[in-house]
Protein backbone atom coordinates (compact mmCIF):
# COMPACT_ATOMS: atom_id res chain seq x y z
CA UNK A 1 0.00 0.00 0.00
CA UNK A 2 0.77 3.60 0.13
CA UNK A 3 2.53 3.72 3.13
CA UNK A 4 4.66 0.73 2.03
CA UNK A 5 5.93 2.54 -0.87
CA UNK A 6 6.77 5.15 1.01
CA UNK A 7 9.21 3.13 3.44
CA UNK A 8 10.73 1.93 -0.03
CA UNK A 9 11.50 5.31 -1.04
CA UNK A 10 13.08 6.22 2.16
CA UNK A 11 15.23 3.63 1.67
CA UNK A 12 16.36 5.26 -1.68
CA UNK A 13 19.33 7.72 -0.08
CA UNK A 14 19.20 10.99 -2.21
CA UNK A 15 23.10 12.16 -3.10
CA UNK A 16 23.37 15.62 -3.95
CA UNK A 17 26.08 16.58 -6.92
CA UNK A 18 26.84 13.04 -7.54
CA UNK A 19 28.62 12.00 -9.60
CA UNK A 20 28.85 15.74 -10.62
CA UNK A 21 27.17 18.40 -10.14
CA UNK A 22 23.85 19.41 -10.68
CA UNK A 23 23.01 15.76 -10.54
CA UNK A 24 21.50 14.39 -7.37
CA UNK A 25 22.30 10.84 -7.33
CA UNK A 26 19.59 8.29 -6.12
CA UNK A 27 21.37 5.05 -4.18
CA UNK A 28 19.54 1.89 -3.98
CA UNK A 29 21.81 0.48 -1.57
CA UNK A 30 20.14 0.57 1.28
CA UNK A 31 17.22 -1.01 0.01
CA UNK A 32 19.23 -3.78 -1.29
CA UNK A 33 20.62 -4.03 2.05
CA UNK A 34 17.05 -4.55 3.94
CA UNK A 35 15.15 -8.14 3.27
CA UNK A 36 11.54 -7.26 3.08
CA UNK A 37 12.05 -4.17 1.43
CA UNK A 38 13.86 -6.01 -1.30
CA UNK A 39 11.66 -8.98 -0.99
CA UNK A 40 8.50 -6.47 -1.62
CA UNK A 41 10.27 -4.72 -4.55
CA UNK A 42 10.67 -8.27 -6.31
CA UNK A 43 6.62 -9.53 -5.66
CA UNK A 44 5.62 -5.85 -6.70
CA UNK A 45 7.17 -6.44 -10.06
CA UNK A 46 6.45 -10.07 -10.28
CA UNK A 47 2.56 -9.03 -9.92
CA UNK A 48 2.65 -5.51 -12.36
CA UNK A 49 -0.03 -6.78 -14.50
CA UNK A 50 0.38 -6.12 -18.44
CA UNK A 51 -1.91 -4.71 -21.34
CA UNK A 52 -4.67 -6.67 -21.83
CA UNK A 53 -3.05 -10.05 -19.35
CA UNK A 54 -3.00 -10.94 -16.17
CA UNK A 55 0.35 -10.11 -13.68
CA UNK A 56 3.50 -11.26 -15.30
CA UNK A 57 3.71 -13.77 -12.49
CA UNK A 58 0.77 -15.92 -14.18
CA UNK A 59 3.11 -16.87 -17.44
CA UNK A 60 3.05 -13.68 -19.21
CA UNK A 61 6.96 -13.49 -19.53
CA UNK A 62 9.59 -16.07 -20.74
CA UNK A 63 12.47 -14.45 -19.82
CA UNK A 64 13.89 -11.43 -17.99
CA UNK A 65 16.32 -9.35 -19.44
CA UNK A 66 18.42 -6.95 -17.23
CA UNK A 67 20.97 -3.74 -18.05
CA UNK A 68 24.16 -3.91 -16.52
CA UNK A 69 24.67 -3.34 -13.32
CA UNK A 70 21.91 -2.52 -11.47
CA UNK A 71 19.24 -4.34 -13.78
CA UNK A 72 21.16 -7.53 -13.18
CA UNK A 73 20.22 -7.29 -9.19
CA UNK A 74 16.32 -6.73 -9.53
CA UNK A 75 16.11 -8.50 -12.64
CA UNK A 76 17.74 -12.06 -11.45
CA UNK A 77 16.03 -12.22 -8.27
CA UNK A 78 12.49 -11.87 -10.23
CA UNK A 79 13.27 -14.49 -12.83
CA UNK A 80 13.46 -16.66 -9.96
CA UNK A 81 10.61 -15.82 -8.33
CA UNK A 82 8.83 -16.17 -12.34
CA UNK A 83 10.62 -19.36 -13.16
CA UNK A 84 11.79 -18.22 -15.92
CA UNK A 85 15.82 -17.28 -17.10
CA UNK A 86 17.77 -14.49 -16.68
CA UNK A 87 19.39 -12.67 -19.56
CA UNK A 88 22.05 -10.08 -18.80
CA UNK A 89 22.42 -7.46 -21.34
CA UNK A 90 25.97 -5.99 -20.74
CA UNK A 91 28.23 -3.06 -21.41
CA UNK A 92 30.58 -3.38 -24.28
CA UNK A 93 33.40 -5.62 -23.91
CA UNK A 94 32.44 -7.54 -20.69
CA UNK A 95 30.52 -11.07 -23.14
CA UNK A 96 32.63 -13.36 -25.05
CA UNK A 97 32.12 -13.27 -28.81
CA UNK A 98 29.40 -13.72 -30.74
CA UNK A 99 27.36 -11.04 -29.47
CA UNK A 100 24.58 -8.52 -30.44
CA UNK A 101 25.57 -4.56 -30.01
CA UNK A 102 23.44 -1.20 -30.26
CA UNK A 103 25.30 1.49 -29.86
CA UNK A 104 23.65 4.79 -28.80
CA UNK A 105 24.40 8.26 -27.53
CA UNK A 106 25.11 9.79 -24.30
CA UNK A 107 24.50 13.17 -23.01
CA UNK A 108 28.31 13.58 -23.54
CA UNK A 109 29.53 10.40 -25.65
CA UNK A 110 28.37 7.32 -26.84
CA UNK A 111 28.10 3.75 -25.17
CA UNK A 112 27.26 0.50 -26.37
CA UNK A 113 25.06 -2.46 -24.84
CA UNK A 114 25.54 -6.05 -25.76
CA UNK A 115 24.00 -9.82 -25.41
CA UNK A 116 25.39 -13.19 -26.41
CA UNK A 117 24.09 -14.14 -29.60
CA UNK A 118 21.52 -17.27 -29.78
CA UNK A 119 20.70 -16.59 -25.60
CA UNK A 120 17.31 -15.66 -26.65
CA UNK A 121 15.06 -17.80 -27.83
CA UNK A 122 12.74 -16.15 -31.06
CA UNK A 123 9.93 -14.73 -30.52
CA UNK A 124 10.39 -15.04 -26.48
CA UNK A 125 8.29 -13.24 -24.61
CA UNK A 126 10.89 -10.38 -22.57
CA UNK A 127 10.57 -8.37 -19.53
CA UNK A 128 13.14 -5.47 -19.24
CA UNK A 129 14.25 -4.28 -16.04
CA UNK A 130 16.67 -1.99 -14.37
CA UNK A 131 16.90 0.14 -11.43
CA UNK A 132 16.27 3.51 -12.88
CA UNK A 133 14.51 5.72 -15.98
CA UNK A 134 16.34 8.51 -16.10
CA UNK A 135 16.67 9.74 -19.80
CA UNK A 136 15.48 6.54 -20.97
CA UNK A 137 18.51 5.95 -23.55
CA UNK A 138 19.91 2.85 -21.85
CA UNK A 139 16.40 1.19 -21.77
CA UNK A 140 15.61 1.96 -25.31
CA UNK A 141 18.91 0.58 -26.35
CA UNK A 142 18.06 -2.60 -24.60
CA UNK A 143 14.55 -2.57 -26.52
CA UNK A 144 16.45 -2.22 -29.52
CA UNK A 145 18.63 -4.64 -28.80
CA UNK A 146 16.42 -7.82 -27.58
CA UNK A 147 14.09 -7.12 -30.78
CA UNK A 148 17.03 -7.20 -32.79
CA UNK A 149 17.77 -10.86 -31.12
CA UNK A 150 14.44 -11.76 -32.33
CA UNK A 151 12.25 -11.31 -28.86
CA UNK A 152 8.99 -9.57 -27.67
CA UNK A 153 9.54 -6.87 -25.21
CA UNK A 154 6.26 -7.44 -23.47
CA UNK A 155 7.40 -4.37 -20.72
CA UNK A 156 9.62 -2.52 -19.40
CA UNK A 157 9.67 -1.82 -15.53
CA UNK A 158 11.34 0.06 -13.17
CA UNK A 159 11.78 0.30 -9.93
CA UNK A 160 12.19 4.40 -9.90
CA UNK A 161 11.20 6.67 -12.59
CA UNK A 162 13.12 10.12 -12.46
CA UNK A 163 10.26 11.78 -14.26
CA UNK A 164 11.66 15.74 -14.77
CA UNK A 165 14.33 13.90 -17.54
CA UNK A 166 11.61 12.36 -19.79
CA UNK A 167 12.69 8.57 -20.30
CA UNK A 168 9.12 7.65 -21.32
CA UNK A 169 9.43 10.27 -24.30
CA UNK A 170 12.25 7.85 -25.32
CA UNK A 171 10.23 4.84 -25.04
CA UNK A 172 7.01 5.83 -27.07
CA UNK A 173 4.75 3.17 -27.95
CA UNK A 174 6.10 0.58 -25.45
CA UNK A 175 4.78 -0.38 -22.18
CA UNK A 176 6.13 1.11 -19.16
CA UNK A 177 5.84 0.60 -15.40
CA UNK A 178 7.69 2.34 -12.30
CA UNK A 179 6.97 1.40 -9.13
CA UNK A 180 7.90 4.87 -7.64
CA UNK A 181 8.26 7.93 -9.72
CA UNK A 182 10.41 10.99 -8.44
CA UNK A 183 9.93 14.31 -9.88
C1 LIG B 1 22.18 3.76 -14.65
C2 LIG B 1 20.88 3.08 -14.30
C3 LIG B 1 20.28 2.78 -15.62
C4 LIG B 1 20.73 3.97 -16.46
C5 LIG B 1 19.64 4.98 -16.53
O1 LIG B 1 23.15 2.82 -14.90
O2 LIG B 1 21.09 1.91 -13.51
O3 LIG B 1 20.79 1.57 -16.20
O4 LIG B 1 21.86 4.53 -15.81
O5 LIG B 1 20.05 6.12 -17.25
P1 LIG B 1 19.38 6.58 -18.62
O6 LIG B 1 17.88 6.38 -18.49
O7 LIG B 1 19.74 8.04 -18.69
O8 LIG B 1 19.96 5.80 -19.74
P2 LIG B 1 24.71 3.17 -15.08
O9 LIG B 1 24.98 3.43 -16.53
O10 LIG B 1 25.07 4.21 -14.10
O11 LIG B 1 25.40 1.77 -14.78
P3 LIG B 1 25.65 0.88 -13.47
O12 LIG B 1 24.32 0.26 -13.10
O13 LIG B 1 26.62 -0.13 -13.96
O14 LIG B 1 26.19 1.78 -12.38
N1 LIG C 1 20.54 7.42 -9.79
C1 LIG C 1 20.82 6.19 -10.16
N2 LIG C 1 21.02 5.85 -11.41
C2 LIG C 1 20.96 6.81 -12.30
C3 LIG C 1 20.66 8.10 -11.98
C4 LIG C 1 20.45 8.43 -10.64
O1 LIG C 1 20.16 9.57 -10.26
N3 LIG C 1 20.65 8.81 -13.12
C5 LIG C 1 20.94 7.94 -14.11
N4 LIG C 1 21.10 6.73 -13.63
Amino acid sequence: GEGRAAEIRALIRDVPDYPHPPVVFRDITPLLADGPALADVIEAFAGLHLPGGGPVLDGEVDVVAGMEARGFLLGAPLATRLGVGFLPLRKAGKLPPPVDRVDYDLEYGSAAIELRTGTLEPGSRVLLIDDVLATGGTARAAAQLVERAGGRVVALAFLLELVGLGGRDMLTGRTVETLLRVG
